[in-house]
């Protein structure tokens, strides 16, 4: 019986049994003897140290290993392990069991990110940032790998390359803000209008956050909820922070990361020991599966919210964050999120940008652990018992005692048994789902009109954050060396706002482009221009 099995309150139970306590014990060597490591072997006391020294040897060849691979992207972070409570029984919309019933706890760990810069880099660069929750659940782990703006700059995962090389600091000098780097940013962007929207958000007062605990956190791919019976939903997720949304302005921002280039870590960390313990509300916008172009764009593109006025947010529980690691590397650096792990009770879309992620975790982590068993890794384990047909690999930490490690078998020497009658038809997919259709490497023309979602959220910010955003869009454009550059950012900024555009050209010297129409729309909800109306045959 799968919902046997009580979620422990805390992960601490869980963890504990991997924590080793040094007090009061005398070192020992790797295989247990006891030893002092202070002075090599040597061969008269001025030397030469004997090969022979294993004691050396071990101390140094672990040191020499002790790095792994940071993250390909998001490699600054910080985490804390919380506890989820829901609100309800939510089973009318979901079969996932952690939101099985009111009042049902489940530990979870989030780890915080920023995305572009390497492990060491300052805290409070102006950057998306990721929100990455793993729900430890009594059905598995579940992971919202997500970020605190809720769209994203492409919509097909074959150009994240392209793009995270846009950004990345400039490869001869290996400076975050060198000009080169700024250009290669803004070229990628300027050609590839898809990333205007976030751009719009990264430039905005949400790109540089006042701590984690001030920010969001969206799911941003419309996902489905499947209930026991096969009915979907459209769902996206968003965890509203209660501390309150609060962002540094870009002169704080420089002095706080001169001072302290650690301050969002450290101000996680001190608020969780002080016991001032973050909160966020998890909620879901509901939607029906029919009609998925209604809103005048696509559900399944990644670069358009759907308005909160539109759908509002149903609130589904509460999260806390109640304790903090007790080793950075086994906690925070070795957790391994993943958007394919998922939980019975949800299920992808066809996102074509999900799709690519699904695949490309699994692939960056076997790198980062060096082997395929990092699903062993304490943080990594399921609170509940793993049975698989998996053999072998480097770092292989369980003692299989099943002798017939297939399947179908006739010995059944022990073999799990196949899910499939008992539980959901065995499917984590939605009965109902289905494929089909001609191959083609044409990007949808619902997913066309990327400028009308940009001009919204512009329209929605209060006039000071509006000039937070040209400021920030003028100082990053005035640093930029190719006038070519500049001017078809002015062309794609032209399509969004003439306003914006004259603003921007002005600071840099440029003339804007003359307006156009047939790309604005003056509604601050749902926000349909000509241009999309077209598209989508409204
Ligand atoms: C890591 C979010 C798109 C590849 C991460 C992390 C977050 C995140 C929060 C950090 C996870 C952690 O803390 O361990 C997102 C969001 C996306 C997105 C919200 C779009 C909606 C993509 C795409 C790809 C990608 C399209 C590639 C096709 C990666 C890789 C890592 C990563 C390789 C490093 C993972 C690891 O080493 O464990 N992403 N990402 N991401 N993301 Fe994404």
């Amino acid at each position: 019986e799968l919902r046997a099995r009580d979620v422990p309150a805390s992960t601490d139970d869980f963890l504990k049994q991997y924590e080793v306590d040094d007090t009061d014990v005398v070192l020992t060597s790797d295989v247990g003897g006891p030893i002092s490591d202070q002075e090599s072997l040597k061969a008269g006391g001025r030397g030469s140290t004997l090969l022979e020294d294993f004691i050396f040897r071990q101390k140094i060849q672990h040191f020499d290993h002790e790095r792994v691979p940071e993250r390909a992207v998001h490699a600054r972070g910080a985490g804390a392990h919380g506890i989820f409570t829901s609100y309800g029984d939510w089973s009318n919309i979901t079969a996932a069991s952690f939101l099985g019933s009111k009042g049902k706890e489940t530990p979870v760990f989030i780890r915080f990110s920023t995305v572009a810069g390497s492990r060491g880099s300052p805290d409070t660069a102006r950057d998306v940032h990721g929100f990455a929750t793993r729900f430890y659940t009594d059905e598995g782990n579940y992971d919202i790998v997500g970020n605190n703006i809720p769209v994203f700059f492409i919509q097909d995962a074959i150009k994240f390359p392209d793009l995270i090389h846009s950004v990345k600091p400039s490869p001869d000098s290996e400076i975050p803000q060198a000009a080169t780097a700024h250009d290669t940013a803004w070229d990628f962007f300027s050609q590839q209008p898809s990333a205007l929207h976030t751009l719009f958000w990264a430039m905005s007062p949400n790109g540089i956050v006042r701590s984690f605990r001030h920010m969001d956190g969206f799911g941003v791919h419309t996902f489905r909820f499947v209930t026991d019976d096969g009915k979907t939903k459209l769902v996206k997720f968003k965890f509203r922070t209660l501390q309150g949304k609060a962002s540094l302005v870009w002169e704080e921002a420089q002095a706080t990361s001169g001072k302290n280039s650690d301050f969002h870590r450290q101000d996680l960390f001190d608020s969780i020991e002080k016991g001032r313990f973050p909160e966020w509300e998890f909620g879901v916008q509901i939607m029906d599966e029919e009609g998925q172009l209604r809103f005048g764009f696509d559900l399944l593109d990644p670069t358009k919210i759907v308005p909160e006025e539109l759908v509002p947010v149903t609130p589904l529980g509460k999260l806390v964050l109640n304790r903090n690691p007790r080793n950075y590397f086994a906690e925070t650096e070795q957790i391994m999120f993943q958007p394919a792990h998922i939980v019975r009770g949800i299920d992808f879309t066809e996102d074509p940008l999900l799709q690519g992620r699904l695949f490309s975790y699994l692939d960056t982590q076997l790198n980062r652990n060096g082997g395929p068993n990092f699903e062993q890794l304490p943080i990594n384990q399921p609170r509940v018992p793993v049975h698989n047909n998996n053999r072998d690999g480097a770092g292989q930490m369980f003692i299989p005692l099943n002798t017939a490690a297939y399947s179908p078998n006739t010995l059944n020497k022990g073999s799990p048994a196949q899910a499939n009658e008992t539980i959901n038809n065995g499917f984590f997919t939605a009965p109902s789902r289905g494929a089909s259709g001609k191959l083609t490497r044409a990007v949808s023309p619902t997913f066309a009109d990327v400028w009308s979602q940009p001009r919204l959220f512009f329209n929605s910010l209060l006039p000071t954050e509006q000039q937070f955003l040209i400021n920030a869009i003028r100082f990053e454009t005035s640093n930029l060396k190719s006038t070519v550059v500049k001017n078809n950012v002015l062309i794609q900024l032209n399509r969004i706002s003439h306003d914006v555009a004259v603003r921007v050209a002005s600071a840099i010297g440029l003339e804007a482009p003359a307006a156009d129409d047939t790309y604005y729309h003056n509604n601050k909800t749902s926000g349909v221009s000509v241009f999309a109306k077209k598209l989508l045959k409204l």
